[in-house]
């Protein structure tokens, strides 16, 4: 049997536009591994969706003065365009409060609620909690200030002291102020349900020990170092009204939703059901796809997702007992923006609305493939890296216009000006063409392999030194002398540059999927997904006729 492959990318917020910090750091490797396993035949789904409940849609919503559907839909239609926009081809784009996917994610999140809760890994606590009497709501702690516990320094927020660096309790920040309402907030109890984690240290260490050689190591040590210090146990039901509700027959429960974050990730099994359910299956069709040990599932994140993704989330899984573990999650550091040598967090407040940072702002100047490219070069697999403008502009012209998209382009011309747009007899081809032939498959495995092992940076670095050998090869071949010396050796050099147009095609596809496609249709071959299968392209006949060359790559102007 074929592979097979579940693959999903963490959920955006929907209160918010998406930034290039988002895209490379988690959709864009997901997007690029995708389309890799399907060149090579596996069996793939895709999916994605907006994180669209919990305290910060609502206050959002609060904010702005409309509802928090209203907010959240009009976020994910935007984020829908984005991705669409950047090539990012999810199978779902779902929503865990949208009208198509609302129904099936609430039945899955409590039907998930139940069977943990009935196994008896919940424990019902009442504890203290700040509370804003105006606003009439729990407050959580990132809408709280007060003086800093730690060093004394006033208007210190709710989670960590920016002034000394310490996690902060709010229940002993001194004068807490409600940031909703601007009214001192006060402690009030409530009940809530913990998730015993410490029941899962064990498995959870022998899970992720299994995973050694393959998970990065950055993920690996955070988790098991966590585990080391103890899980303790977190609530997984909050005090708001968006959301899913406590699906608990409990007067306590009432009113209360599913803590967002436990819902969340339930999100791509839910969407995954909605899928199988809209492209005509039955009800159970996603099991194949999360209970079938033969799928590997494998998400891709931002860095600050990781206790969810390597600990939360499986230890959720495991308790409730009926779904696969993920095989593999690839966290990625974030990508921070530098603008004229100076580092700048792209944050909401500060960058400007119609800065190029923002996607849907990027795509109405440059092209998605440029930006693939970029992303792709500046992964921050290891560490934290910066998109700079200057070096995006740097780049795009001297790596994809001067190199890649120059070879390409004086290969087709040649054909077009001299050869009447028609591949030539390709026998007499000589060693320095074969040996250029063989790095092409050279090139695929090693690229293959790159991709496997989610090594992106790498991966598109190779593919990037096979451009560079292809018109290095062109050069060293000089046909534009040969075509005036020896007709049937230039007829050899050409035929063989055609066939490492080819080559390019097929490994650019996962990074650049449109430039892939537009030297697939520039080469006349009839059909794209075909010309472009990961493996050896079939050499195109000779006679065959070629359309009208076209630009890859628009050169920038700094
Ligand atoms: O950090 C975030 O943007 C979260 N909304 C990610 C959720 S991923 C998942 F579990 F759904
Ligand atoms: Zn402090």
């Amino acid at each position: 049997m074929g592979k097979r492959f579940l693959v999903t990318a963490g959920l955006p917020y929907s209160n918010g536009r998406l930034h290039v910090g988002h895209i490379g750091g988690a959709y864009l490797p997901a997007d690029i591994f995708v389309r890799y396993q399907r060149a090579t035949g596996a069996d793939v789904r895709f999916i994605c969706g907006s994180d669209d409940n919990g305290v910060a849609i609502e206050i959002s919503a609060m904010q702005a003065g409309v509802s928090p559907q209203e907010i959240c839909t009009r976020y994910h239609e935007g984020q829908k365009r984005d991705f669409a926009g950047l090539r990012i081809d999810f199978d779902v784009y779902g929503g865990t409060h949208q009208p198509h996917y609302r129904e099936t994610h609430e039945r899955f999140s409590q039907a998930f609620f139940t069977t943990i809760y009935d196994k008896g890994y919940f424990t019902k606590r009442t504890t203290r909690q700040l509370f804003d009497a105006k606003a009439n709501r729990f407050l959580p702690d990132r809408y709280v200030k007060g003086t800093c516990h730690h060093c004394g320094t006033p208007g210190a927020n709710g989670d960590q002291c920016e002034a000394c660096g310490k996690m902060i309790d709010p229940l002993l920040l001194k004068d807490p102020i409600s940031t909703i309402s601007g009214e001192p907030a006060e402690a009030r109890e409530t009940t809530h349900w913990h998730l015993k984690l410490a029941d899962f240290e064990k498995p959870l260490r022998d899970w992720l020990e299994s995973k050694q050689d393959q998970w990065r190591s950055s993920v690996l040590n955070f988790a098991l170092g966590q585990i080391k210090q103890g899980l303790p146990e977190r609530a997984m039901t909050r005090d708001i009204s968006w959301g899913v509700p406590v699906p608990l027959d409990d007067p306590e429960a009432k009113g209360k939703v599913l803590f967002v974050w436990f819902d969340a990730p339930i999100g791509y099994i839910s969407f995954t059901a909605q899928l199988c359910h809209d492209q005509g299956g039955d009800a159970a069709g996603y099991e194949k796809w999360w209970r079938d040990p033969e799928t590997k599932i494998i998400h891709f994140i931002g860095e600050d997702n990781t206790v969810f993704h390597a600990l939360i989330w499986p230890a959720m899984l495991m308790a409730e007992g009926q779904h696969q573990l993920p095989d593999n999650v690839v966290a990625n550091n974030f990508i921070n923006f530098r603008i004229d040598g100076e580092e700048a967090k792209v944050s909401k407040s500060k960058t400007a609305a119609e800065s190029p940072v923002w996607i849907e702002e990027f795509l109405k100047r440059y092209s998605p493939d440029a930006l693939r490219y970029y992303l792709t070069a500046i992964a921050p697999e290891t560490s934290r890296t910066a998109f700079d403008f200057n070096d995006f502009v740097a780049r795009n012209n001297n790596e994809l216009v001067a190199t890649f998209g120059n070879f390409v382009n004086r290969t087709l011309q040649f054909v077009a000006k001299y050869l009447d747009g028609n591949i030539p007899e390709g026998g007499g081809a000589n060693d320095a063409d074969r040996a250029h032939l063989a790095a092409g498959d050279a090139a695929l495995k090693r690229v293959g392999e790159l991709i496997e092992t989610h090594r992106y940076r790498a991966a598109l670095e190779e593919m990037m030194g096979y451009a560079r050998a292809c018109n290095q090869h062109f050069g060293a071949r000089e046909p534009w002398r040969l075509r005036k010396e020896d007709l049937a050796d230039c007829n050899a050099a050409i035929a063989t540059c055609v066939r490492a147009v080819q080559y390019l095609a097929v490994l650019c596809a996962p990074f650049m999927p449109s430039a892939a496609e537009r030297i697939a249709q520039c080469l006349g071959t009839a059909d794209a997904a075909t010309a472009l299968k990961w493996a050896a392209p079939e050499p195109l006949p000779a006679g065959h006729a070629l359309r009208e060359p076209q630009i890859l790559f628009e050169r920038l102007d700094a």
